[in-house]
């Protein structure tokens, strides 16, 4: 069991903030959100964000860019769009009036907005701005996942029709459209706002926070009543179990579960068991990563390593990256014999890495990353028994 914890405080501050209430936030251009996966992100911004802003009088338009990742993102807010202007009273007609008497053709008239952002139909920026001014509030778009959007062309276009909607509806008078993005990877958000062709370039991303000891807190008093032979539960040693499962909640419950399911024997062997099941499923996905690292060909490897260490600067086939794979593989590399490799880490099931349309790379699932730096700290990396070698021909103290 767990009970939903609800932060609505920083529901209050986000909202503040894009709303323009805080004169030194850059919010109102566009609120980047990161923070890694199953820590609460969604859930967060459908059901604790959107409210707080609706309550505030904005038109707010949730997109989850996860949920169908083969849909073309365009379609997707099309569609999404579509649905919240039917499900706004009224809304549908004055839409339509709108459209019909600026004269932009019939093609929306219908609210068949499936030709939006297309070339033949209205803009994104048009539809938006028309919903806009029919609701007569601002629009608030939520794009969660929004780094999907960036592993086709398509999607692409769809970040630079926001843009361009943003910077048409926005005037110095106020802003019409806010535009707030979430994802699971920082370095995949980046591609968004970290080079001059970057559509959101000079927006700045920060970390939504995870759920902190509040959530142990209210956890801890939930299972004291729920059972009673628990209780007193003990805050910091379910909060340390929560961090130790990486502050999850869906993981947490699994571990506790476990716990709470064994015949009762008291609550201080409870809270040992729990913190003993954390560290297991801390060990037992380690060993998964391991096993996965392990299971790849040697350049795939390598290819990894290289991405693990060098992050959002990772260029796969620059002479420098080419030079490392070489040494440890103790000959020569070929563009192609890369490109094989990480082709084959792309398209695995999941996939480990990670590529936009305009060929930057990340790793797919980003808690790779305190792996490596984990095994990297206590002198066990690289994983297997040739590590002393590989390292050797690196140049590099074991
Ligand atoms: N505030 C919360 N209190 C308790 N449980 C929560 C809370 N927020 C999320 N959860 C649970 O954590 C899990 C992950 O939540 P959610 O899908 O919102 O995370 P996410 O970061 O968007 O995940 P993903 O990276 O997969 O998109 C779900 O099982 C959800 O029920
Ligand atoms: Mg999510």
């Amino acid at each position: 069991m767990i009970i939903y914890h609800r932060r609505p405080e920083m529901a209050r501050q986000l909202a503040d903030e894009l709303l323009g209430k805080h004169l030194l936030s850059d919010a109102p251009n566009g609120l980047f959100l990161a923070a890694p996966r199953r820590t609460g992100k969604s859930n967060f911004l459908q059901f604790e964000l959107k409210p707080e802003l609706e309550a505030r009088g904005c038109l707010v338009v949730y997109v989850d860019f996860w949920s169908q990742p083969d849909r073309d993102p365009v379609e997707l807010l099309a569609e999404t769009l579509t649905y919240e202007v039917q499900k706004t009273a009224g809304l549908a007609k004055r839409l339509a009036a709108a459209l019909s008497s600026l004269k932009v053709g019939t093609v929306a008239v219908e609210l068949d907005l499936s030709k939006l952002g297309r070339p033949q139909g209205h803009s994104i920026a048009h539809v938006l701005w028309l919903l806009g001014t029919a609701a007569n509030r601002k629009i608030v778009v939520i794009l969660d996942e929004a780094q999907h959007t960036l592993t086709t062309k398509a999607g692409d276009a769809a970040m630079f029709a926001l843009k361009s909607a943003r910077d048409q509806l926005n005037t110095p008078d106020g802003h019409q459209l806010l535009l707030v993005f979430s994802g699971s990877d920082r370095d995949k958000l980046l591609r968004l706002v970290n080079s001059g062709r970057a559509p959101f370039y000079g927006s700045t991303i920060r970390h939504l926070p995870e759920l902190d000891r509040g959530f142990a807190i209210q956890q801890a008093e939930a299972m004291g009543k729920v059972y009673e032979w628990l209780a007193p539960v003990n805050v910091d040693a379910l909060f340390e179990a929560f961090q130790i499962v990486g502050r999850r909640p869906q993981f947490f419950r699994e571990v506790v579960d476990a716990v709470v399911k064994r015949p009762a024997t008291n609550a201080a062997q409870a809270q040992a068991d729990i913190l003993h099941g954390a560290r297991e499923f801390q060990r037992n996905e380690a060993r998964e990563r391991l096993q996965l690292y392990l299971g790849l060909h040697p350049l795939e490897q390598f290819v990894l390593w290289r991405m693990l260490e060098q992050g959002a600067s990772f260029r796969p086939y620059d002479a420098d990256a080419k030079d490392f794979y070489g040494k440890l593989l103790g000959e020569e590399v070929s563009t192609q014999r890369v490109q094989a490799a990480i082709k084959s880490l792309r398209e695995r099931e999941p996939p480990i890495v990670w590529k936009s349309s305009r060929g930057e790379y990340a790793m797919d699932d980003t808690q790779m990353h305190g792996w490596f730096k984990e095994l990297q700290a206590s002198g066990q990396w690289p994983p297997g028994p040739e590590r002393e070698l590989l390292l050797a021909r690196l140049g590099r103290s074991v």
